[in-house]
């Protein structure tokens, strides 16, 4: 199966791929993570991504769409793909059609993770993650179940992502409603389009995701 997590920032995207991950052995090919770690080794994509990154406006379709060529190149012809932030364009989404059709892969489903937009920026500004493992976490609504202490691999170092403050945010948003939002209607003619409530819990967004996949 390949699959498009659909949402704005905050909606549970990198969550939800690390349960999908986990569950079906799928892979997440986040273009956000890519970029940071792009930025974290200074590569010419790096220098390039990093202050338009920082400002919260979008990298351009050239760099990712690469990005998610060369990783998907590099998969197993049997893996599942979970598409994490990528396409957020209409030119990103016909270049993923043409990524996905030159690897033999087609798309199966696209899942909207709706959201309440006043809940995120709290989502955000309280998001953390493991400096070792990268596990995501949240202050409130999903600390480590000890405090300090990273529950995939035991590290006590966590990190905060320089593009989680509020303003940073609005601008992520605006960029989600006026580029990413309308190429769903696309994918609505396509039949493919599923949605899950993603104000639910953590594990309920879960089981919602699973029920579809399962279908
Ligand atoms: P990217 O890294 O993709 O960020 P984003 O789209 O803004 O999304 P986030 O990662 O902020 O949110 P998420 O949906 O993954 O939520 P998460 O699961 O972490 O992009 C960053 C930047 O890179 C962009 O601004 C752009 O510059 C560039 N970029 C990336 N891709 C690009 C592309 N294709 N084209 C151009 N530029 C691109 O959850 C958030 C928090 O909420 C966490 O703390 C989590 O624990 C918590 N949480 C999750 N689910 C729940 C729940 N159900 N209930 C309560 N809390 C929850
Ligand atoms: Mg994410």
């Amino acid at each position: 199966m390949n699959i498009i997590l659909l949402g704005p920032p905050g909606a549970g995207k990198g969550t939800q791929s690390a349960g999908l991950v986990e569950r079906h052995g799928m892979k997440q090919l986040s273009t956000g993570d890519m970029l940071r770690a792009a930025v974290k080794a200074q590569t010419p994509v790096g220098l390039e991504a990093k202050a338009v990154m920082d400002r919260g406006e979008l990298v351009s379709d050239e760099i990712v769409s690469s990005l998610i060529d060369e990783n998907l190149a590099a998969m197993e012809a049997g893996q599942g793909a979970i598409f994490d932030g990528y396409p957020r364009t209409a030119a990103q989404a016909a270049d993923l059609d043409r990524i996905l059709e030159k690897n033999g892969r087609s798309l199966d489903r696209v899942i909207e993770l709706e959201v309440d937009v006043d809940a995120l920026v709290e989502r955000i500004t309280g998001r953390f993650s493991c400096a070792n493992c990268g596990a995501l976490y949240h202050d409130t609504a999903n600390p480590p179940s000890k405090e300090g202490v990273c529950d995939n691999c035991g590290s006590t170092e966590f990190k905060r992502r320089p593009d989680d403050n509020e303003e940073t945010v609005r601008t992520r948003m605006a960029e989600y409603r006026a580029k990413t939002a309308p190429i769903l209607p696309g994918y609505e003619e396509r039949g493919i389009v599923s949605r899950v409530n993603g104000m639910d819990g953590i594990d309920e967004v879960a089981g919602a995701i699973d029920a579809i996949l399962a279908k």
